[in-house]
């Protein structure tokens, strides 16, 4: 598939002195895959900010779908088709599962009565989540927290779907059933852009790989090329190890984000 769907023209964000993007460029395409690495406070959250327009950039331009949306809020966004994760869930704990995601297919995705009800029991199917649509959202665990995370963005009806870090913390078989549901809804034509330091997930599922370092992104091309290019591993390691030794660090950055998260 060739049709543009995301582009990012010499996008630049700063918070201070902290560089997050710096003159960053780049195309995503319908049905893409595209994965992104990067050291811990990269940026590549705020990234995402400037995508689904929680931020806005300092300077450059952001078009989705043909259109320009740099001066769009989330809110406009997300209803044009940016669906995204957050990399910590929050789900409105007092509410069942099934209601968390209604009011995604509402206030998010802008459906009404039928249709809203029916984005939001097709994402918690599509998640495997129907069976815990009762259930108040305070009583999920991590696996199940991070799949209705998902299944809020799925039932906005997005054709870009941004992964926040969705596979952190889940032992191997669960991140298996992960990359299955993701794959599930890349299949429908959704293109996808995954920030995960567990990079298994990425290595089994994306077409592409990049790494944000410094406001720029290193390599962008297939995710084994892209590992194992020196300046990934001199970013991570300090040069001179392979890529199996690039991907234990990027999981142990993992379990020490995932702790912190816990703590919150
Ligand atoms: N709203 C903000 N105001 C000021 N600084 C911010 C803001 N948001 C993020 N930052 C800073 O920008 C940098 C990048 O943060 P960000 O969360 O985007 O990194 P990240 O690559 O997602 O990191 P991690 O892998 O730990 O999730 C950090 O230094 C962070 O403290
Ligand atoms: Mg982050």
């Amino acid at each position: 598939m060739t049709e543009k769907l995301l582009e990012l023209d010499s996008v630049t964000k700063r918070f201070g002195r902290v560089v997050i993007a710096e003159d960053l460029s780049l195309t995503v395409s319908a049905g893409d895959t595209v994965g992104i690495v990067g050291p811990n406070g990269a940026g590549k959250t705020s990234l995402f900010g400037l995508i689904s327009g929680d931020l806005s950039p300092d300077a450059g331009a952001v078009t989705f779908g043909g259109k320009a949306v740099t001066r769009l809020d989330a809110a406009a966004r997300c209803r044009l088709g940016i669906g995204r994760t957050y990399q910590v869930p929050r789900p409105f704990a007092d509410m069942t599962v099934f209601e968390n995601v209604l009011v995604a297919a509402q206030q998010g995705g802008g459906l009404r009565r039928k249709a809203s009800y029916a984005a939001a029991a097709e994402s918690l199917e599509r998640t495997g989540m129907a069976g815990e649509a009762n259930l108040p959202a305070s009583r999920l665990g991590l696996l199940q927290r991070k799949r209705l995370e998902i299944a809020r963005a799925l039932s906005t009806k997005p054709r870009l779907l941004l992964l926040d870090e969705v596979a952190g913390g889940l032992t191997d078989p669960e991140v298996t059933v992960l990359v299955d549901i993701v794959r599930g809804i890349n299949a429908e034509g959704v293109a996808v852009i995954w920030i995960e330091h567990v990079v298994r997930a990425l290595t089994s599922f994306v077409t592409r790989l990049t790494c944000l370092y410094g406001g720029q992104f290193v390599g962008d091309g297939a995710p084994a090329e892209v590992l194992a290019s020196p300046r990934v591993r001199e970013i991570y390691l300090g040069g001179d190890l392979n890529t199996s030794a690039v991907e234990e660090v990027l999981v142990e950055e993992n379990t020490v984000l995932e702790q912190e998260d816990q703590g919150k």
